[in-house]
């Protein structure tokens, strides 16, 4: 093979010059008179000359939000259409679903969305949009759809995750996915999308469908290591002996598990000294103890993972992770599904 011919290159960039330029033309002089009525004016005047002045340059985040609501309007109406008929406008999956959950498939799950029937404002439906006004935890308040931030429209609706009927529903699909672990995002009781509220029904959801619960421990406003262990103390006190939360046996025990999200917030020495079994404050063997997971953000992070004593890490952004590996005592998941799921045997 080789380098391409020149030539090729010169074909595909006129090809793409003319594709954008027969893109802009088509938006710009669209028949559409709503369009052009909206952006452009044009004026002429007796002496023939035109006065064209553009008004108003929508921008790319006013053209995403009209491009989506539209989105939803179709979709909404064909679920409409579809609701009721057995032979709805979407195609059935082709899958065969799985019989049971399995364990080793673990996936990232959010309880923090909100909807205003439910809970009188919507969450996380709409975030960053600039112009929406927030509330005093710096959250989203609108209830509007027009500042919906998704590029898919969700099943359910705008759900809240305090329903417990859409939580059933989404465990159900887990199941029939063969996703045996949720790996919920978590911050102590009383900071900002803590799913405390609704743990013990996700744990009850989960556990009917043979899904087990893991914590996604997430930075939180003014967090330490001794307040988070502090706070997981209380959570293991509250849920450790519930059958839902997820636990990998180590050292003889089943030890519980968390994912922590930025762990290097707090110090790679900070959390030797928790988790390495010689630490000064170690919580090895104690009723502490578990299985934790650090998030490997960057490349730059690989020493201090091992310098941490994480027992594994994993990368929640899609990227290689075997490239970081610097040797066989550091471990990897990926949450695109495609490498195994590698923990230490110690
Ligand atoms: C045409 O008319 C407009 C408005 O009266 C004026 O501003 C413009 O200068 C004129 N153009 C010419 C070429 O006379
Ligand atoms: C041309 O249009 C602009 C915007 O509509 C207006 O402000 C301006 O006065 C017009 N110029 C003339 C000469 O009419
Ligand atoms: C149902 O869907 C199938 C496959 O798309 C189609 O062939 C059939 O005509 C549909 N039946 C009705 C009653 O719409
Ligand atoms: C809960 O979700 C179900 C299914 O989407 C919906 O029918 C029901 O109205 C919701 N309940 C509340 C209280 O919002
Ligand atoms: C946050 O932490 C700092 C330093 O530990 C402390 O001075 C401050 O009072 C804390 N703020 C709150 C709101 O707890
Ligand atoms: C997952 O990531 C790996 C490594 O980046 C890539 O080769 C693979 O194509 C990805 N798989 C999917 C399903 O995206």
């Amino acid at each position: 093979m080789g380098i391409p011919h020149p030539r090729i290159h010169l074909k595909v960039f006129i090809f793409s010059v003319a594709f954008t330029l027969l893109t802009i033309g088509i938006v710009r002089f669209s028949k559409d008179p709503k369009n052009a009525s909206r952006w452009r004016n044009e004026k002429i005047f007796p002496n023939g000359t035109h006065n064209v002045t553009i008004s108003r340059i929508p921008s790319k985040d006013e053209l995403r939000r009209i491009w989506i609501q539209k989105k939803i309007e179709r979709l909404s109406s064909k679920f409409a259409e579809g609701a009721g008929k057995t032979n709805s406008s979407f195609e059935k999956p082709k899958y065969k679903p799985m019989k049971e959950a399995n364990s080793r498939a673990h996936i990232f799950y959010y309880a923090w969305y909100r909807n205003v029937e439910l809970d009188q404002v919507s969450r996380h439906w709409n975030d960053d949009d600039p112009g929406m006004q927030k509330d005093a935890f710096g959250l989203y308040k609108t209830d509007s759809l027009s500042g919906i931030r998704l590029s898919f429209y969700p099943k359910e609706g705008f759900y809240s995750s305090r329903n417990e009927t859409v939580v059933a529903k989404h465990m159900g699909q887990l199941k029939k996915a063969g996703i045996g672990v949720i790996v919920v995002y978590w911050k102590p009781p009383g900071f900002e999308d803590s799913p405390e509220e609704v743990l013990e029904m996700l744990l009850s959801a989960a556990l009917e469908n043979g899904i087990k619960v893991a914590l996604h421990v997430s930075p939180y406003y003014n967090w330490t290591l001794e307040h988070l262990l502090e706070q997981l103390k209380i959570f293991l006190k509250k849920y450790g002996s519930h059958k839902g939360i997820y636990r990998l046996r180590r050292r003889n025990r089943d030890l519980p598990v968390f994912y922590v999200y930025d762990p290097f917030d707090l110090g790679s020495s900070a959390w030797a000294s928790v988790l390495s079994p010689t630490g000064s404050s170690s919580i090895r063997n104690t009723e502490l103890d578990g299985v934790f997971i650090g998030l490997l953000a960057d490349q730059a992070h690989r020493m201090e993972i091992k310098k941490s004593q994480f027992d594994v890490l994993f990368q929640h952004f899609k990227s290689h992770c075997r490239a970081f590996l610097i040797s066989e005592a550091q471990n990897c998941i990926t949450t695109n599904g495609s490498e195994q799921t590698y923990v230490r045997d110690d």
